[in-house]
């Protein structure tokens, strides 16, 4: 891509999920001002993305974007220098086509121009979605866009929105910081469980500079249970996902605050190894008891016992299929309960699983068992 960004997957918020196309500049300010009183923004949530309806349905008399005049009368630039003084990000949207998906002007051949728009108000980071895409391959319309983002020199993340067209994992590292793997997910489980297993499958893809973008968070939208949305939560922060807030974070109850301010599951997906964990083992019925693992910096280790079955059961994560040696001691920390539950546990670890429930680790494989005395 060329832009040095993505070292890490980003993290912020993102308009869709909850407002649709009902956004305005007092919402956007007011959610960056959330982000501040909350503590989000500490913990690493900086990007504040708008997503589609910011703009006018027509270009101006010079072909050139406008905010739309009745929801951003201050303009766009004025927005930047607002979320910018709070020490935030402001991230922007447009399509690789002719119009957006809500029928706003597309960027396809005016890639040029919109980039040096979008420099040029202090954006810092572009969403380029695939609606109305002239059946021209994604291969063909997103690269422009990242050479024309490039041209401003201004340093703009560059996430794709290509739905999984094409099998992005395989040509767009050398295009964007992020590509979508999947196409929208909803508020439900169903739509959940489904996305995260599409975004599995590229797993191999993803590290440093470009990520598989399963979509964004879903979690305090009202749609899930409590341990659904923490499981979305872990999952997504586990295979090193993109973790763009999708809920009204200016009226977040204490549950989704809880769920999405984990500091030890944020440094999980944060982790500098950035290797996208992935479902190592599945089993019972439907292959609804999994484990989804992966590696982390410093020898250690993620994993998440995820129950997707209808009722609780025991969930064990055996050593050999996480790659240990059975006879290998590890000191197993709880994410969600915040302590050790473990000091030495050899070859398997089980634990009680509620239902859509999952429960999240970190293991730390002790040097002595791993040196060869
Ligand atoms: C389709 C994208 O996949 C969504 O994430 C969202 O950006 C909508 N378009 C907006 O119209």
């Amino acid at each position: 891509v060329g832009n040095g960004l993505a070292n890490t997957p980003q993290m912020g918020w993102n308009s869709w999920n909850y407002f649709g196309c009902k956004i305005n500049e007092k919402v956007i300010r007011e959610t960056a001002d959330a982000l501040i009183s909350t503590g989000l923004a500490k913990l690493g949530y900086r990007y504040v993305n708008l997503d589609d309806c910011w703009s006018e349905v027509q270009r101006d008399s010079k072909g050139q974007l406008v905010p739309d005049s009745k929801t951003f009368p201050s303009g766009i630039k004025a927005l930047a220098d607002y979320v910018h003084s709070k020490g935030l990000k402001l991230g922007i949207y447009s399509d690789a086509g002719a119009f957006t998906c809500a029928v706003r002007p597309g960027s396809l051949f005016h890639e040029s121009d919109d980039a040096k728009s979008f420099a040029s108000w202090g954006v810092d980071y572009l969403k380029y979605d695939n609606c109305f895409n002239l059946g021209i391959e994604p291969e063909k319309r997103y690269p422009p866009m990242r050479d024309a983002l490039n041209a401003t020199g201004h340093t703009i993340f560059y996430s794709l929105c290509e739905w999984g067209v094409n099998d992005p994992a395989l040509w767009a590292d050398k295009v964007g910081n992020s590509w979508r793997t999947t196409n929208d997910i909803n508020d439900s489980w169903a739509s959940m469980t489904e996305t995260a297993d599409i975004n599995d499958k590229w797993a191999s893809y993803a590290g440093p500079g470009g990520w598989n973008d399963p979509d964004a968070l879903e979690v305090g939208n009202g749609g899930m249970t409590y341990h659904e949305y923490r499981a979305h939560f872990s999952i997504w922060a586990l295979m090193k996902s993109p973790l763009l807030v999708g809920c009204d974070v200016r009226n977040m109850t204490a549950e989704t605050f809880e769920i999405i301010s984990n500091e030890e599951v944020i440094a999980v997906n944060q982790d500098p190894l950035g290797v996208q964990g992935r479902k190592v083992y599945a089993y019972g019925p439907d292959g609804c008891f999994q484990v989804w693992a992966g590696p982390l910096s410093e020898q250690r280790m993620s994993v998440v016992l995820w129950n997707r079955c209808s009722k609780s059961g025991t969930i064990t994560a055996k050593w050999g299929t996480l790659g240990l040696e059975s006879s290998t001691s590890v000191s197993i920390k709880d994410l969600w309960k915040h302590e050790y539950v473990s000091q030495n546990s050899v070859s398997s670890f089980s634990a009680r699983v509620d239902a859509h429930a999952c429960e999240m680790y970190i293991f730390t494989p002790s040097t002595l068992s791993r040196s060869t005395y």
